[in-house]
């Protein structure tokens, strides 16, 4: 990955549709509100991956993908139904924001559009699989854990939702991004990956309110009472509509804009910007309090009640 393309900055500012959150250089990102600067590092995922083939699943906006290409990985394949237009995540992802990205990076991610049920078509294999945040989109997992196992040479990590509502974790099978469907015990998971010839297989529970948490406060919200002004683009862009903004989350700042989610561009002096380290001291005290008991109040007080995530690294 060498030098940036700086020339399609504006396209990237400009695309409203960004769901990951990619560092695109001093201090500026992607205009997404998912995946932090260190997700990679929350989830656990695999330090060492210098010179390995990596398969990254449901990749997406391709941000593990480009983080494992900025980790040393020989080759990188970024893998998603780039076919749909974001509405669901059954539907598929638009190819525009990973492909920006690929440019802009000049990176040599291989981005592949293609649904993780046709993985026997590649004929080949991976040394290392991510599948982040993908299991609970699909509708069914033992055939996907087939096509995932056979491609996969060393390691599979897989991160994804469950629920604690019952006793145990269930992952939650989820369509339309409605729960619904069925339910899956992640014990069922880890016995799926032993029987396809993983030798070692550990599980680890991150609890997803700390992220939640994390962002609120890296997010400032913002506040405007009387209808602003909203344009598509903080470079040479044009106003697109007018909003009220209550409690909105600042994503990006660039020059005298800020990107305001699932809104668009706004102009920082039209609005109330929240302090965004407001809650330092509970953060500090957060960190001395062991993760069940924060889980709990926070499920109490309604935040990501019963949600958590997993990660599970399956090794042969
Ligand atoms: C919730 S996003 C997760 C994105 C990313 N892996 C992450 O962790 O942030 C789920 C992604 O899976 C993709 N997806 C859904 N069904 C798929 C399938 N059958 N094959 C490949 N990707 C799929 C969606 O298009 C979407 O981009």
């Amino acid at each position: 990955m060498t030098g940036r393309k700086l020339g399609i900055l504006p396209e990237i500012l400009a695309y409203p549709n960004w769901r990951h959150r990619v560092h695109l250089g001093n201090g500026l990102y992607t205009m997404g509100y998912n995946t932090l600067e260190n997700d990679w590092e929350f989830y656990g995922m695999p330090e060492n991956i210098a010179g390995k083939t990596v398969l990254d699943l449901g990749a997406n906006d391709g941000y593990y993908s480009f983080k494992a290409e900025e980790k040393g990985a020989a080759e990188v394949t970024a893998m998603d139904i780039y076919w749909g237009d974001g509405s669901t995540m059954v539907g598929g992802w638009p190819l525009q924001g990973i492909t920006l990205l690929k440019t802009y990076l000049n990176s040599n991610v291989v981005i592949k559009p293609e649904s993780v049920y046709d993985l026997h078509q590649s004929q080949r294999q991976w040394d290392v699989v991510f599948c982040n945040d993908l299991l609970s989109w699909l509708e069914d997992i033992p055939r996907a854990m087939d096509q995932i196992s056979a491609v996969c040479k060393e390691k599979l990590v897989i991160h994804d939702t469950f629920s604690t509502r019952k006793n145990g974790l269930d992952i939650e099978i989820r369509q339309l991004g409605i729960a619904k469907l069925h339910r899956m015990r992640i014990d069922y998971l880890v016995q799926c990956l032993r029987k396809r010839g993983f030798k070692t297989v550990s599980i680890h529970k991150v609890y997803s309110f700390k992220h939640y948490a994390w962002q609120f406060e890296n997010f400032a919200p913002t506040t405007a009472h009387n209808a602003i002004e909203i344009w598509d683009s903080p470079i040479e862009g044009k106003v697109i509509k007018t909003a009220v903004v209550q409690e909105v989350w600042v994503l990006q700042t660039f020059r005298e804009f800020v990107y305001l989610r699932e809104i668009g561009w706004a102009k920082k002096s039209d609005l109330r910007i929240a302090n965004r380290y407001k809650y330092f001291w509970l953060r500090q005290l957060k960190k001395c309090i062991p993760d069940w008991l924060l889980n709990l109040w926070h499920g109490r007080i309604g935040l990501e009640k019963n949600i958590g995530e997993f990660v599970i690294t399956a090794e042969r």
